[in-house]
């Protein structure tokens, strides 16, 4: 990865704490460069048809995003006027004390062309969160979703992370079937006053887990996990 390429996958506040854990076998320096490293190998190789992926800053990622979001037909309630001005002002305070992890901001391009972006961030306890992906119209339902969700996997995996997790619409098939297909798992239903109601999907990178989410959801699996030193009642 080029040093403009780090710069702009990461916020310029990145620096972790200097000790993980007692058990840690690793610097945060050395998990950030593992980071960076399977952001190179695995997320920014290219897509199929020549597709490049390349590393943005937010502020570019958002210059290109912001304009397809905007001609989606359902769009989010804007919360804005249910606050005052001094409470907004409150909650960015607030925003401003949670230093922000570590992120991919990317943008897809078909030589000089933007056609589509993704962002994706860092979450305590090994979660990755893939907040957002968007193809322009034109370029959807060609295969290149699939494409780069394993591109994403990958470098997630890789990075260290145990699961991985996404928020959408419930009625939004063109991302959750290619998920589903992908192994992901529902999790969870949310009601949100921005999108309405909303399916939680998970990717658990860690056999055990998979496992243990079937078992959460009717019980079986329960001698695996047994003789893989869990234990399940
Ligand atoms: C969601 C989105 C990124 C999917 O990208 P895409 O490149 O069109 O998806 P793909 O072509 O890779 O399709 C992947 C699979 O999903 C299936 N699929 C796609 N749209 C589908 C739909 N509406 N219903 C059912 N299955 C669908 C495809 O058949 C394909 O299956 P296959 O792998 O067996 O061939 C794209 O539709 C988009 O930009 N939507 C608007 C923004 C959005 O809603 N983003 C997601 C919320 S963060």
């Amino acid at each position: 990865m080029r040093a403009s390429d780090q710069r702009s996958s990461t916020p310029e506040h990145s620096a972790c704490a200097p000790r993980v854990a007692w058990y840690s076998r690793m610097s945060a320096d050395d998990a950030r460069q593992r980071f960076y490293d399977a952001t190179r190998r695995h997320l920014l190789a290219p897509l199929p048809g020549g597709i490049e992926v390349r590393a943005a800053t937010p502020d570019e990622w958002s210059h290109h995003t912001d304009a397809w979001w905007n001609a989606e037909a359902r769009g989010p309630i804007d919360l804005g006027p249910a606050y005052s001005d001094e409470m907004r002002a409150g909650l960015a305070d607030l925003d401003a004390c949670l230093a922000p992890g570590l992120r991919h901001h990317v943008v897809l391009w078909n030589g000089d062309e933007p056609i589509g972006s993704y962002h994706g961030e860092q979450e305590p306890w090994g979660r990755y969160y893939m907040v957002n992906t968007i193809l322009a119209p034109a370029w959807r339902s060609r295969g290149l979703y699939r494409a780069m969700l394993g591109n994403v996997e990958r470098a997630v995996a890789a990075a260290g992370f145990r699961e991985m997790y996404s928020r959408h619409r419930a009625d939004n098939n063109a991302v959750i079937v290619p998920k589903l297909k992908a192994g992901w798992l529902i999790s969870a239903f949310e009601v949100t006053l921005k999108y309405g109601l909303l399916v939680h999907l998970k990717k658990y990178l860690v056999d055990e887990l998979v496992r243990l989410h079937g078992y959460r959801v009717d019980g079986g699996d329960a001698p695996a996990l047994r003789a893989a030193g869990l234990r399940v009642p």
